[in-house]
């Protein structure tokens, strides 16, 4: 298939700086070779970062809103919107390299303007849901906030964001799976209870196996409307546990192994419904140099699980032994 690779160096949606090292990081890792290697055709897209100076962040009148950052967030996403959706008219699939999970929303926003609402499906796999609004978060944190921008149902909790105004809801509540849950703050379990989405924390994990989990997770997806699903994975590395990827932000005991995220990529890939997909939150500038490339090589890992890397090896098409 033919793989479009965005880098979206931007990690204003969090406090931490060198989120925005993760696209370059991750291309260290050689990745883009190893994919060309699987047989695909990879271009290289470059990397989007914010260009102008954003004058002064907005500031709600209303006291109670926690918000960091708004307008770098409204603007880069934006941006990254519209990078993704032309890139969807010329590539199979896009990959965008994070940046902080912020960056979803542009990545799902572009691929959302590129098919009807009703065919966007997306799988969340995070140790956390993403999913407060500048009401209900603590940390005031653009990337613990980007589904709640996306899913239709949610303006009403929402206030009126001047450099998110583009930003329609383009995700319907039953079209959108979590898989690695383990730190879900309270009003966004209300959230998630209200909206009925669908979530396997790592309790399900545990008691199904990750193979049940991504097999009812992709059939959920697909459920209603045949499988004209148009499938979006994002994958934030902190849904690995941290002795796998330790250079995050926002790290949580307890999570998945690489094995169980290669798990969920070759289903996701056998699948054959993807259109685009997020790899976000590795920090480079975390941890030690070798951690730092560890955390980017599991990112590396998870990609070639995605484009058909088998792990009992892939034999070249109609080779023999010479
Ligand atoms: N729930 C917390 C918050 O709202 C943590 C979010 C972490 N998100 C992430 N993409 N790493 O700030
Ligand atoms: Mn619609
Ligand atoms: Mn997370
Ligand atoms: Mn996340």
């Amino acid at each position: 298939v033919s793989i479009g690779v965005l880098g979206a160096a931007f990690d204003k949606g969090q406090t931490r700086s060198g989120a925005s090292l993760g696209p370059g990081a991750v291309r260290q890792t050689g990745v883009l070779k190893d994919l060309t290697a699987l047989g695909h055709t990879v271009r290289d897209l470059g990397d989007l970062r914010l260009q102008e100076a954003v004058p002064a962040e907005y500031r709600a009148e209303d006291g109670r809103a926690r918000m960091k950052n708004a307008t770098s967030v409204g603007r880069f996403n934006q941006q990254l919107s519209e990078r993704v959706s032309s890139a969807l008219g010329q590539h199979d699939v896009v990959v965008t390299l994070g940046g902080d999970h912020s960056i979803a929303i542009g990545t799902i926003h572009g691929h959302g303007q590129t098919v009807r609402h009703d065919k966007l499906a997306v799988l969340w796999v995070d140790a956390h849901a993403d999913i407060n609004t500048p009401l209900t978060s603590d940390s005031g944190n653009f990337h613990g906030k980007p589904l709640s921008f996306l899913m239709r149902g949610m303006e009403a909790f929402h206030l009126d964001l001047p450099d998110l105004r583009w930003c329609k809801p383009c995700l319907h509540p039953s079209k959108l799976v979590y898989i690695g849950l383990r730190a879900v703050d309270p009003l966004e379990r209300v959230a998630i209870q209200e909206f009925g989405i669908r979530a396997y924390a790592m309790r399900e994990i545990d008691r199904l196996g990750i193979d049940k989990v991504v097999e009812m997770a992709l059939d959920q997806l697909g459920a209603g409307v045949g499988a004209d699903s148009s499938l979006h994975v994002s994958f934030d590395v902190d849904a690995l546990d941290p002795s796998e990827a330790p250079c995050t932000g926002t790290p949580v005991r307890g999570g998945l192994s690489l094995r169980e995220g290669q798990t969920v990529m070759e289903e996701v890939c056998k699948w054959g419904t993807l259109r685009s997909m997020d790899v976000v939150e590795v920090n480079p500038q975390l941890g030690t140099p070798q951690q730092a490339q560890y955390t980017a090589d599991a990112a590396r890992h998870l990609l070639l699980a995605t484009f058909g890397r088998y792990r009992g090896g892939n034999a070249p098409e109609g080779s023999q032994l010479p």
